[in-house]
């Protein structure tokens, strides 16, 4: 069922407008083949040179089930699926079976490059106006239709080479004998279990006073999560210590087995339906049953002389990256330094005005239709030609009252390269960090709180509250917008950079300085995502900036002031596994993000 479509005119931008103008860590790196070697650079551990096949993941454990499927004889888009699957056993906080996702595909022989849209729905029983306006979203209510498993499932089927046994075997294997948890993740457990159980202390859950009474206490919402995750001493967890997930592996041998229906049907979707029962969620089984994951033609834009690739709505990313290169291409970027105020300058107005459009024109392709000038080139120019380099743009002098809310962020991105050059980008969520942190009882796995990413008030935008514009409000069997932004950049035909972040809104931010620190600036890789980032998403009308011990940044934030900027430092932003291919010679170099671990591991050519 769709509502009927919407056309949304071209926005004339008002008059004032017109007139306005790490945490360092180190990251451990295992190599799957003796020749694929480490490369010398800042940190070491996380870069990975080799000619046969890369994985760069959150996870050294789901890098590695993915290039033993490259090993295997099976192609990126095989490795890709067992290291997702993976992911959700050893990265729960994003890695996932109950979320959502965008998976961009270019092969390397001339057949289209596509993206497969795995973004969740609303449930059939969804309405525009469903939540309070401060409503927790760390509830059944809040879950989305997973799409995750036919997502996978249809990437496979479509691009796949070897059986879909042997790409779940991994992650079964896992979840059964248990592995050792590093910091990362002890850490991340550490941490959920001890605001859930704070939560679960007040009747309501902290700060949640006014809002409406959840169909079930705190504490019993997150028993499940509390019981799978629990440390074996009852304390804490300690880099080293097995994390072993009965429930989990069983739900993965169903899958092994009967495939993507034996989680949208059977067992699993009926712990999934008795789940939403008990705790007032509104995902049926004919929801499950009814899911469908979408290939479509991922967006693409050129920057110079490379050629992007992005998804499409219901992401905004795509668009929103080729919107924001579109018009720093006017500039001459290059023409200063990376950090120079001026650069810093027209990153953060480009971004405002792309944040902007974003808010106003974006949702759901099935529901609404998506203007085409977004991308381009013209409209960029005339996007240029409101930015003034001396001086910050009030966002309010860009629109109306608007207000968007901060993110966390915790999704995960992973980059994948075969021997033959068929490229990967996955980015894949749970929404929040460990979703609504409800766990499937007697299914082991993480449900998303993905409605979170509607506008949920209708109608209502201000500064104080949310945005409340059209095109991403809720309607059944909608998918929500996404800021999620896989890329791969060509150069000549051939894959120079496979890219993408965790971050939410900043997603979008971290992405756009991959593509500039590399293809702009001329970085090496290593450099490109060690790099500082910054962001500014139109509201809250602020600049972010990474900290960083560069001197060649120092007194950014000083500078940018001074041209009227808000400007906010923070500890890190998104975590960009790359992989980037070397022009001469055609190596693969992979570099594992330091700012949330990782690792890079690659497999040498068959001689
Ligand atoms: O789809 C999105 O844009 C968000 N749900 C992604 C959430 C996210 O990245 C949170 N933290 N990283």
């Amino acid at each position: 069922m769709r509502t009927r479509k919407r056309v949304y005119p071209r926005f004339d931008f008002p008059a004032a407008w017109r007139s306005a103008g790490m945490r360092i860590v180190a990251t451990v790196c295992l190599l799957s083949c003796l020749t694929a070697a480490r490369v010398s650079g800042r940190d070491e551990s996380s870069v990975v040179r080799a000619d046969g096949g890369m994985v760069v993941s959150a996870s050294q454990h789901a890098s590695q089930a993915g290039c033993d499927v490259l090993r295997d004889g099976g192609n990126a888009v095989d490795a890709a699926v067992a290291v997702a699957l993976a992911l959700a056993v050893t990265w729960p906080e994003a890695g996932n079976l109950g979320g959502g996702g965008f998976m961009l595909i270019r092969p390397p022989d001339g057949r289209q490059p596509m993206c497969v849209d795995y973004r969740e729905t609303a449930p059939a029983a969804a309405t525009p106006d469903m939540y309070a306006p401060d409503e927790s979203t760390l509830t059944h209510r809040a879950v989305g239709v997973p799409g995750t498993v036919r997502g996978l499932a249809l990437a496979h089927a479509r691009y796949g080479r070897l059986p879909w046994k042997r790409l779940v075997q991994p992650a079964e294997d896992l979840a059964r004998q248990g592995f050792p948890v590093d910091r990362h993740l002890a850490e991340s457990i550490n941490g959920v279990l001890r605001r859930s159980a704070e939560l679960a202390k007040t009747k309501r859950g902290a700060g949640q006073e006014s809002r409406p009474e959840p169909p079930l206490p705190d504490r019993d919402r997150f028993a499940e999560l509390r019981r799978v995750f629990a440390p074996a001493d009852g304390q804490r967890w300690l880099a080293g210590q097995r994390l072993v997930q009965p429930e989990l592996a069983e739900t993965l041998r169903r899958l092994a087995a009967g495939g993507p229906d034996a989680f949208y049907g059977g067992l699993t979707a009926q712990l999934i339906e008795d789940e939403m029962r008990r705790g007032g969620g509104l995902i049926t089984r004919a929801d499950l049953a009814d899911y469908e994951a979408r290939l479509r033609n991922p967006i693409r834009g050129s920057y110079r002389d490379c050629e992007i690739l992005g998804p499409p709505p219901p992401s905004s990313g795509g668009i929103a990256l080729v919107q924001t290169l579109n018009i720093l291409e006017t500039f001459k970027l290059r023409s200063e330094a990376r950090y120079s105020t001026r650069n810093l300058h027209l990153i953060a107005e480009t971004l405002r005005r792309v944040f902007r459009d974003r808010a106003l024109h974006l949702g759901d392709p099935d529901f609404v239709e998506i203007p085409s000038h977004l991308t381009e080139k013209e409209y960029a120019r005339q996007l240029a030609e409101t930015i003034r380099v001396d001086q910050a743009t009030p966002s309010l002098d860009l629109a109306e009252e608007f207000h968007i809310a901060d993110e966390s962020s915790q999704t995960t991105h992973f980059s994948v390269i075969d021997g033959d050059g068929l490229a990967v980008a996955n980015t894949y969520t749970l929404e929040a960090s460990w979703g609504s942190r409800i766990v499937v009882t007697g299914a082991g796995f993480v449900l998303n709180n993905e409605m979170g990413d509607f506008n949920w008030v209708p109608a209502t935008t201000d500064r104080a509250g949310r945005i409340g514009t059209p095109p991403n409000v809720i309607a059944p069997r909608k998918r929500m917008l996404s800021s999620m932004t896989p890329t791969i950049v060509t150069r000549e035909g051939r894959v120079l950079l496979i890219t993408g972040s965790p971050g939410g809104r900043t997603i979008i931010s971290t992405v756009l300085q991959m593509v500039l620190n590399v293809v702009e600036f001329q970085m090496d890789l290593p450099t490109a995502v060690a790099a500082p980032r910054q962001h500014h998403g139109w509201f809250p009308d602020r600049f972010d900036l990474e900290q960083s011990q560069d001197p060649r940044y120092g007194d950014a934030s000083l500078r940018l002031r001074e041209l009227g900027h808000q400007i906010r430092s923070v500890g890190s932003q998104g975590s960009a596994h790359s992989i980037w291919v070397d022009p001469d010679g055609g190596d693969y170099l992979g570099v594992a993000d330091h700012r949330l671990g990782g690792a890079a591991v690659g497999i040498a050519r068959r001689k």
